[in-house]
Parts: C-alpha cells; structure tokens; sequence
C-alpha cells in the first residue's frame, strides 16, 4: 500500500474570568457548543497544511468541488475536519501554516494535521502528531490561546494508517500485532497530552476500513475488501477502544474522550450506497492513466495524466485513498444517524 497521499506526484479550570451566571447556564444547557476546534492527524483531516509545491492536494483536479480550486484538501471538496466543524457550528479552523497570514480566524481553533503523518515518523518528513501537539502547545505559551479558551474547545484526531504504511514499507522485524499496540500507546500518549493542555472533549477516529480502499481493492478490480488487512485494523480498533475506556475511567468527568467510528460508518454507507446517493462505493473517481500516474499528475508538457468521473458526487472514493466530498458527507450523515456525534458536545 502506498502512502496516504501521493507525495511528490507517486504517489486538537481556569473558570476565574468566568462569571457565576456563565456556569449556571452551563449546567442548566448541557448541550453547550465548544467554540473552538483544534485538529491533528493526517490526510483525512488537512485542509492545506502541506505547502504547494510537495503534494497533489495543491493541483487540479483537487478541491474542484470545494473550494473550487485546488487547496490542500485531500479530496474534490470538504474533509472530515470541515464536517465535524459544522456540526459544532464553528468555522472549519484555519491550517496551521496560515495562523500568521489569517490572524482573525485563529478564534476558531486550528488545524495541525499534515497529510502523509502518523503518529510516528513517516516516510514524508512532515510533523509528526507529538510534534503537532508541540505547535499547540507553544501557541498557548505564547498567549495565542488561554485556559478558557481551551476549556471550550474540541479536539480532533485522525489517526488513519500512515503508521501502518510505513510499517509495510520497510523491514520490520516487530510482528505486525506488537505494532499495533506501540500505535495505540503512542496515540494514548498524545491523548493524554492534549486532555493536558486543557482541551475539554477529544474525539479520535478509530481506523476506517483500510482493506476497502480503492488501493487494496484494485487487483480485484475495485470489487472486494480484503479482510486480512481489516482484521488488523479491527485488531486497532479493539485496542484504541480499551484505551479510551480505561482513560475516560480514569478521568474526573469520566466522558473526555470520545471514539469516532469511522470503521462502521464506511461499512455502513458500503453495505448501503443508494441510500447515500453513491453509486460507485469502491471505484475511485480520479485516477491516474497508468500505473506510473495518479490523479493530479501531469507530464513535462503539462498534459493530463489522469481522468476523473462525469458525476464526482456519486462516487464514495476520489483517489486510491481519500474519499470525496459526497463520501464525507455521507459518513458524516451516518454518524449523526448513530447517535456518535452528539457527545462531542458539553
Ligand atoms: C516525532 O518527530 C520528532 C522530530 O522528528 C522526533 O524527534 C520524535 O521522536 C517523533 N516522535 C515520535 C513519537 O515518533
Ligand atoms: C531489509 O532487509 C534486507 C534483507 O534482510 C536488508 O538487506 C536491508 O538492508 C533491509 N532494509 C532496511 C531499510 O532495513
Ligand atoms: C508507551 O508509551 C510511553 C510514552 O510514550 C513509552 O514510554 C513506552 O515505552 C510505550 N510502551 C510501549 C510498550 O510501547
Ligand atoms: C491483502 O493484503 C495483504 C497485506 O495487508 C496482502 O499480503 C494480501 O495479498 C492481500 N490479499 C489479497 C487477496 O489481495
Ligand atoms: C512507467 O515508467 C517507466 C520508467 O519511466 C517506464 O519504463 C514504463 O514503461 C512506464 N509504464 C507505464 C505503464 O507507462
């Protein structure tokens, strides 16, 4: 399996300042909106982290259903992130990379995640998430965010198989069940950090379907699953599972950190596609004219060298690994469907 995202064309106390009536209607109003969002991860969360020049999300036909340009989404339109932003009501929080060009949208929180990581080094030499975590980090340190601030906010974390890739790539002499459980106690850690700086609820997406991806299922021609490499992520899942119950057991409000099941969901809207509008649940959308390719890739004279479907709204996939808009949005609605999103809020 390649990487996440085609690199180089191959391929988320102090209640002093605030007054008594604030926390009564606190009480009285449960459902309480954060109003800031702080996001880490990968791919399935970036919205334009990774600079233009090294990573296909900066070209056509990226973003062409939102923005309408390319952007640094991984996807035709809006991710994960920009989805979670508006059922919390605020706006999708600027990338990192933009907090000094964009000074008056860091009221809504940030996005730290870098397409391509893990929560260990990747082959792409881009921030880690122990080291997106020392972004926020140094930010509260330098006043961008107080205590309050972060009392009111939400944290996002996409940990969707970056690890696992470069797992596969290079010689490992760990089995690959021993690494699973180092990825669960490295994201524990991080979790555990974030809770630390003063982020109210953290939500961490157990792992998708990985074996359903356009790249695992293309030597099938895009028909079947394969379920060896989703028996180890539900092996991921189980374990990321016991962590965060044991944490939430461990914590005073007991319900601080919150699983994003993003494994049923895809299953989910892959067991029943037409009730989502997608016709084409496994079949990428944009691809690459041959192997050497991929969707965005362009030769030295600037020709096409992918082809993208008539109707991007009706497919579940747009690259060999990142779903599209209609695919986010109908994960999206399933979630809401499930009940999973409404303790996000407070
Ligand atoms: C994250 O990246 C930094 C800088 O490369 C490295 O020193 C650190 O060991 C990495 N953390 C983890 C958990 O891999
Ligand atoms: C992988 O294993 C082979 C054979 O054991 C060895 O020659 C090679 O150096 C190893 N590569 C890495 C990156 O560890
Ligand atoms: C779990 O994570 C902690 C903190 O990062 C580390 O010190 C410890 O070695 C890890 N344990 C395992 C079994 O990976
Ligand atoms: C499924 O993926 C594994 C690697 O995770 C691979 O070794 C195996 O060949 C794949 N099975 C099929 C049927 O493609
Ligand atoms: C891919 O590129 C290699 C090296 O440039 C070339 O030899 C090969 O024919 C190409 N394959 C296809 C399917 O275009």
């Amino acid at each position: 399996m390649k990487q996440l995202f085609p690199i180089l064309s191959l391929f988320l106390i102090l209640y002093l300042s605030v007054s008594g009536q604030r926390v009564v209607q606190a009480k009285a109003s449960p459902q309480q909106r954060p109003t800031k969002l702080f996001v880490f991860g990968d791919s399935y969360a970036d919205t334009g982290n990774i600079q233009r020049a090294f990573s296909n999300s900066w070209k056509d036909p990226y973003g062409a259903t939102f923005p309408g340009k390319p952007a640094g989404r991984f996807s035709d339109g809006r991710v994960l992130t920009d989805y979670i932003a508006k059922y919390l009501k605020v706006k999708s929080p600027i990338p990192y990379r933009l907090r000094k060009v964009m000074p008056k949208q860091v009221k809504y929180g940030m996005n730290f995640a870098f397409g391509g990581t893990g929560v260990f080094n990747t082959l792409a030499p881009l921030p880690n998430m122990t080291t997106q975590i020392d972004f926020l980090q140094h930010l509260i340190q330098h006043k961008v965010y107080t205590a309050l601030d972060l009392t009111n906010s939400v944290a996002l974390v996409s940990v969707a198989g970056n690890d696992y890739v470069r797992f596969m790539q290079t010689n490992a002499s760990q089995g690959l069940a021993s690494f699973v459980a180092t990825v669960i106690n490295q994201t524990r850690t991080n979790l555990i950090r974030i809770k630390g700086l003063g982020v109210k609820k953290i939500v961490v997406g157990a792992l998708q379907p990985l074996g359903c991806l356009p790249q695992m299922t293309a030597p099938t021609s895009f028909q079947r699953c394969n379920d060896t490499t989703n028996a180890m992520v539900l092996l991921h899942n189980a374990l990321l599972n016991q962590a965060v119950t044991r944490l939430n057991q461990q914590t005073k409000d007991r319900s601080s950190f919150l699983i994003l099941n993003l494994f049923d969901s895809f299953m989910s809207v892959f067991n029943h596609p037409s009730t989502h509008n997608i016709r084409s649940k496994f079949t990428p959308c944009c691809v690459g004219v041959s192997s050497n390719y991929s969707c965005g890739s362009v030769d030295m004279n600037n020709v096409k060298k992918y082809r993208v479907c008539d109707d991007p709204k009706s497919a579940f996939f747009w690259d060999l690994v990142h779903p599209t808009q209609a695919g986010w949005h109908a994960v999206y609605n399933k979630l809401r469907t499930m009940n999973a999103l409404q303790h996000i809020l407070y």
